[in-house]
């Protein structure tokens, strides 16, 4: 097995910083009405935590369970629902929380899966964006960071369920003699 690096992309007091911006952004943008924010497991609960945490209003939170990826870094282009909603958001203004979008595959299937059960309002707050990436289009209201094409782990962002829980966002290399963490 190959010894993997972390090299730090984006610094923990980065994230926290932009995840206020957002926070603020999001508090001018829906004045009133049913917010749910809806969290994408389980990539994104870090995240969730957080810009829940940055938004003054008051929110309904709620997880949809998503699987798209196997235990590879590459997409396999099927998805599936692994937990949906416990809320029911007819009427409701819902904000899908997700923590990068990478080929659009699941976004772009959830959207259209959400829009049937007649809901306000659909958007989308992404921590990452790649942008090269995308297969499916996908619209993002609320971006934290566009990152270049490079495979990412930590603030909850995982390979093959490990890393998790770094409080920065690192890029994993691969390479001979550099250093395991
Ligand atoms: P998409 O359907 O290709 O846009 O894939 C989105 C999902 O793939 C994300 O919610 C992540 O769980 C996962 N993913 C995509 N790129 C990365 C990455 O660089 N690191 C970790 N997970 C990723
Ligand atoms: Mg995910």
């Amino acid at each position: 097995m190959g010894e993997s690096h972390l090299r730090v992309l984006l610094h923990e007091e980065q994230i926290q910083k932009r995840i206020r911006e957002l926070g603020e952004q999001i508090d001018k943008d829906y004045p009133d009405g049913d917010l749910h924010l809806v969290g994408i497991l389980k990539g994104a609960y870090m995240f969730l935590a957080d810009l829940a945490r940055a938004i003054r209003r008051d929110v309904r939170i709620d997880f949809m369970g998503i699987s798209s990826y196997g235990k590879n870094k590459t997409s396999s282009g099927e998805v599936r629902v692994t937990k949906d909603l416990d809320i029911t958001v007819e009427g409701a203004d819902l904000l899908i929380v997700e923590d990068i979008v990478d080929s659009g595959v699941t976004l772009n299937y959830l959207i259209h899966l959400l829009e049937q059960r007649r809901p306000r309002s659909i958007r989308i707050a992404a921590l990452l964006d790649k942008p090269e990436r995308r297969k499916r289009p996908v619209q993002v209201s609320y971006v934290g960071f566009r990152v270049p094409d490079e495979f990412v782990v930590g603030y909850g962002l995982d390979f093959a369920e490990r890393y998790r829980n770094l409080r920065h966002i690192c890029v994993l290399e691969d390479g001979p003699g550099a250093a395991s963490q």
